[in-house]
């Protein structure tokens, strides 16, 4: 098992946000989150990134107790984090924006050794835009720019927030593709929050929906496409 979380609950002022939230991801498996707004699909990854923390429960990764551990060190041990929001710097390049990751790790030396071949390689189409201010890119070269800064520690886990919120359907296609690519030629697994079904049932090979807080259901997508129930919860 790469990750393990066990009944989480986590509070924030006076809102329950997770509820006894439990879910686990394999190596080299591509897992979807699933969820309408607000069910707390950023919650969740946003306590196995280290930013929200939980009151109780337990988070597992390669065998080691991070539930207290900094996001520093979550990062430097192999998880690799796509905001929803994409944060980047919008007066950096998209290029400087990519090396963010190493000045985190304070390893200048890689950051200015980085071979942003393996960058282009998952997104042909940061090959043109390298030089580009992050401020002139469009929302979906900001995301290709925000997955490839989380890729560029070689992470083992890779979480996607929304990576394919409000993309057009070819460009869709494509994120898919790529996302098939980071687990085929990085060895990443992937844990991948969607509010859409149709998106997450491309690649994932699992799926958890949430609902309040809470996991409602596991299975396959396909087993939600077939179900008009769960369909309300994750369907767009
Ligand atoms: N920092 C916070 N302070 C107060 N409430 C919060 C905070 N973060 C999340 N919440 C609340 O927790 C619940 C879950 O939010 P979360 O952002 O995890 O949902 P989500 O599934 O990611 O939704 P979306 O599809 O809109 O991104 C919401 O009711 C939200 O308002
Ligand atoms: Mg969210």
């Amino acid at each position: 098992m790469l990750l393990k979380i066990e009944d989480l609950d986590c509070r924030i002022a006076s809102s329950q946000i997770l509820r006894a939230c439990s879910l686990n991801v394999e190596r080299g498996e591509i897992v979807s989150l699933l969820g309408r707004n607000g069910a707390g699909k950023t919650s969740t990854l946003k306590n196995i990134i280290g930013l929200y923390s939980p009151q109780n429960g337990k988070i597992t990764f390669k065998d080691k107790d991070i539930t207290t551990a900094s996001s520093r060190a979550r990062v430097l041990m192999g998880i690799g984090y796509s905001p929803e929001d994409s944060r980047l710097f919008p007066e950096l390049t998209v290029a400087e924006n990519i090396k963010l990751g190493f000045w985190i790790s304070k390893d200048t030396e890689r950051a200015e050794s980085f071979d942003m071949e393996k960058a282009f390689h998952i997104f042909p189409a940061l090959k043109n835009l390298y030089n580009r201010l992050a401020n002139n890119l469009s929302g979906g070269e900001k995301k290709m720019v925000a997955i490839s800064r989380a890729l560029a520690l070689n992470p083992s886990l890779l979480l996607l927030d929304e990576s394919m919120e409000g993309l057009s359907p070819r460009v869709v296609k494509s994120f898919s593709e790529a996302i098939k690519t980071i687990r085929k030629d990085l060895g990443a697994s992937v844990l991948l929050a969607e509010s859409n079904i149709y998106n997450a049932s491309r690649l994932a090979d699992r799926a958890y929906i949430i609902e309040r807080g809470e996991i409602y259901f596991e299975g396959t997508p396909q087993q939600i496409l077939q179900d008009k129930q769960l369909l309300t919860l994750v369907g767009k």
